[in-house]
């Protein structure tokens, strides 16, 4: 973000601060539960979305140094991700070759040849079918280069590994490219330089566009948020920004509006408002004073998505046991704030077998909301 955006987006929210207006969108805007509700709305996402994008399958430190890897799930696929020994980052599926055993049964390690625990055939890091036990006798004439690991695309990119977890699909993905534009406030962020200091991942019982929705508007704040974060926050304001697909929030604290009593080069976004970057289709980054929160939503069914939630701070901050007791502080305090979301998350999706309603109403300062769903919508029918 340059200095010019960093103004403007102040200016515009100690602008309507003043005017006590919240951001409005011209109109209100309905959401049919389907949306949520819908296993084949659901079905459709993995086939048109999640197997589709680009998507971030791990932060890059979870795999440093040549010849590490990690495995997990990712968008519904078994992944293992290696560096090879030149540390660059390659993404596979974690299927046996001979007969569809799980390749690597690690969660992590370090490894330069993954051999099946079924037949101990073996693969490099790099993909390629190393050894075949008895291979001259029970297959002859096997054709090994069809038989190297199932690649996915993979890119490194403002410190995440970038998967399209899709073993069909090919070629490099351009993860700038992808970001229409929110790769210019990544690098003013730093996010490249970011370790995670903290982290849990937990299950919950609704679909992942209601919890993604939740940090979309401020409009409950002071009612679900009373006792936690709520008043820390202007009330109901937040505005928001199109980049392609993805959108970026500012969620004012109740200094923000003070601000027009102190000169503007004295300004600084990151001090008096939170900003949150919604980055399709599954992540939200929450950009804190020191450190950012970050969000990976993996939608596992219509009503269930894990939720891994971690704490970033800038690698170059102190790596001292009180530094870290503030980290893990402030990732608890997140995750009791982000468990007010949740719960109601899970009420809303358990209230949609009653069908009481046929759509949710988005207000004018829910704006993000629409238009977070009409990126999916598009996604969804528009390719069908
Ligand atoms: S299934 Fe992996 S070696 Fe046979
Ligand atoms: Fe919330």
């Amino acid at each position: 973000m340059d200095r010019a955006t960093e103004l403007e987006l102040i200016r515009e929210i100690v602008g309507l601060a003043e005017q006590k207006s919240a951001f409005l969108d011209a109109d209100i805007s309905h959401s049919p539960i389907r949306r949520y509700a819908s296993v084949e709305q659901f079905d459709r996402e993995r086939a048109t979305i999640f197997t589709r994008v680009p998507t971030v399958a791990a932060q890059s430190s979870e795999i440093e140094g040549p010849r590490s890897f990690i495995t997990k799930n990712v968008m519904g696929l078994p992944v293992l991700l290696a560096r090879d020994d030149e540390g660059v980052a390659r993404a596979f599926l974690n299927v046996c070759r001979h007969r569809g055993a799980k390749l690597e049964r690690a969660a992590s390690g370090c490894k330069r040849v993954f051999t099946c625990p079924y037949h101990a055939w073996s693969w490099t890091n790099t993909g390629e079918l190393r050894s075949v036990p008895h291979e001259a006798q029970g297959f002859p004439h096997l054709p090994r280069a069809e038989r190297g690991l199932r690649r996915l695309p993979v890119a490194e990119a403002h410190g995440f590994i970038w998967i399209v977890a899709n073993a069909d699909a090919s070629g490099k993905p351009d993860i700038d490219d992808w970001l229409s534009g929110l790769h210019r406030d990544f690098r003013w962020l730093g996010l490249a330089d970011h370790r995670i200091a903290a982290e849990e991942t937990i299950e919950i019982g609704a679909n992942w566009k209601i919890l993604m929705e939740g940090g979309l508007e401020s409009y409950h704040f002071r009612v679900a948020h009373r006792d936690t974060i709520g008043p820390y926050f202007a009330d109901n304001l937040l505005s928001y920004q199109v980049f392609g697909p993805h959108l970026r929030s500012v969620l004012p604290r109740v200094s923000m509006p003070d601000l027009r009593q102190t000169p503007e080069e004295r300004w600084e976004i990151r001090r008096d408002a939170n900003l949150l970057y919604t980055v399709v289709p599954t992540m939200q980054f929450l950009v804190q004073q020191d450190h950012i929160m970050w969000f990976l939503f993996e939608p596992l069914a219509t009503d269930l998505t894990s939720v891994r939630m971690a704490t970033l701070v800038p690698r170059s901050a102190p790596d001292t046991d009180e530094m870290q007791a503030r980290w893990e502080k402030n990732q608890a305090i997140t995750k009791t704030a982000l468990m007010e979301d949740f719960v109601l998350g899970e009420e809303i999706q358990s209230g949609f077998a009653s069908r009481g309603n046929p759509s949710h109403l988005f207000g004018r300062f829910e704006g993000a909301l629409n238009r977070f769903n009409l990126v999916v919508e598009d996604m969804v029918y528009g390719q069908s």
